[in-house]
């Protein structure tokens, strides 16, 4: 008895002997070419296993030869493109900050990369938009506490107020009365209502209108004006205006006068590249009306 043919008698192939109903399947070798592709594959995975963070271990990973890290890859790309922004905003350096909005390349340029700026740093504290909150000042309204020039705004944004700078504005604050023991409580409610009066808002009838003014002449002109008018060299806001930084109402006063302010406006020198810098200030500039 000799072996039984397994080969396909129309192609002349081997089969495998696997049969279904009279079908047999044909014993083709793979292409050569994919065989070649899958063992390539193969190798390669073991080559990058070497060479790429692969394999998961305990509390870490294995880190592979070329130790790439794509948290680094991001960073350095990070820098390469603030390189390339500071690169890109270079024609804002050729002229003096105060000089930029009359070109009006400049000015579209300085005015789009500053309102970026200004969501990306500014904006949690003074609003999107720059429309303020209680003790965040308003940069859309034409009050400013430190200036209202280019030059000055660039100067606040630099240094900042009451900020870590060795620059930083904001020599004084607004003291303590109450806390410190300067005011009485009914002196303080006296003179609040007196400092209601200087915007021509209605004082609380209860206090001594007189007396506050004289107060007023003693504890606080020397700092907000007699007539209330401010006084931007050391940062102490007009009273006598319809702008509020923390509030115009007796109470919030009462709580101005008794525990002091004193707002922090970070400094943004080294921490902003030059270009940016001064975008931010023609834009904020734009915000608000003039003087
Ligand atoms: C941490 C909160 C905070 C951040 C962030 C911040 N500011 Fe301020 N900023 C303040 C406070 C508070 C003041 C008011 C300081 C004071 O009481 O005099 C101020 C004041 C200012 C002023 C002066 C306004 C005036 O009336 O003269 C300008 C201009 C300004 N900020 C711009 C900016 C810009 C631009 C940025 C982003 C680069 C920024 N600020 C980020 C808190 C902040
Ligand atoms: C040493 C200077 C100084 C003296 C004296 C002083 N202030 Fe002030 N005052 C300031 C400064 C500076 C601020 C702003 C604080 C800030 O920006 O956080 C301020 C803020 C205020 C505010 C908040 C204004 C707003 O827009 O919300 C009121 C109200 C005020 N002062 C009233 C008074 C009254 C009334 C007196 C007198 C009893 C007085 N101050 C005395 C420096 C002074």
């Amino acid at each position: 008895m000799s072996a039984p043919d397994t080969r396909d008698p129309a192609s002349g192939v081997d089969t495998t002997g696997h049969e279904w109903d009279g079908i047999r399947e044909l014993n083709n070798p793979l292409p050569k070419w994919w065989l070649y592709v899958f063992y390539a594959s193969i190798l390669w995975a073991a080559i990058y296993w070497l060479v790429m963070p692969a394999w998961p271990l305990a509390s870490t990973y294995t880190k592979g030869w070329l130790g790439y890290s794509q948290r680094e890859a991001a960073l350095a790309d990070r820098d390469a493109a603030l390189v390339a922004r500071a690169a890109h905003g270079a024609p804002l350096l050729s002229v003096r900050p105060d000089q930029i909005s009359g070109n009006a390349a400049l000015l579209e340029f300085a005015l789009a990369n500053g309102k970026a700026a200004f969501g990306d740093n500014c904006a949690a504290c003074h609003g999107a938009g720059g429309g303020g909150a209680k003790g965040f000042p308003n940069l859309q309204d034409d009050d400013w506490l430190h200036g209202v020039s280019i030059d000055q705004i660039l100067q606040t944004i630099r240094v900042g107020v009451r900020s870590s700078s060795p620059d930083t504005l904001g020599a004084v604050a607004m003291p303590a009365f109450g806390r410190d023991g300067l005011l009485k409580r009914d002196e303080i409610v006296n003179v609040a209502a007196f400092s209601r009066t200087l915007s021509r808002l209605a004082p609380d009838p209860s206090a001594d209108l007189e007396a506050g003014g004289r107060l007023f002449a003693t504890q606080c002109a020397s700092c907000h004006g007699a007539g209330g008018e401010g006084k931007r060299e050391i940062g102490a806001p007009r009273l006598n205006d319809a702008i509020w930084l923390y509030g115009g109402d007796q109470k919030t006063i009462v709580e101005t006068l008794t525990n002091g302010r004193a707002g922090v406006m970070p400094a943004w020198d080294g921490k902003l590249d030059e270009a940016t810098l001064r975008s931010l200030a023609v834009y904020v500039r734009s915000l608000g009306g003039a003087q």
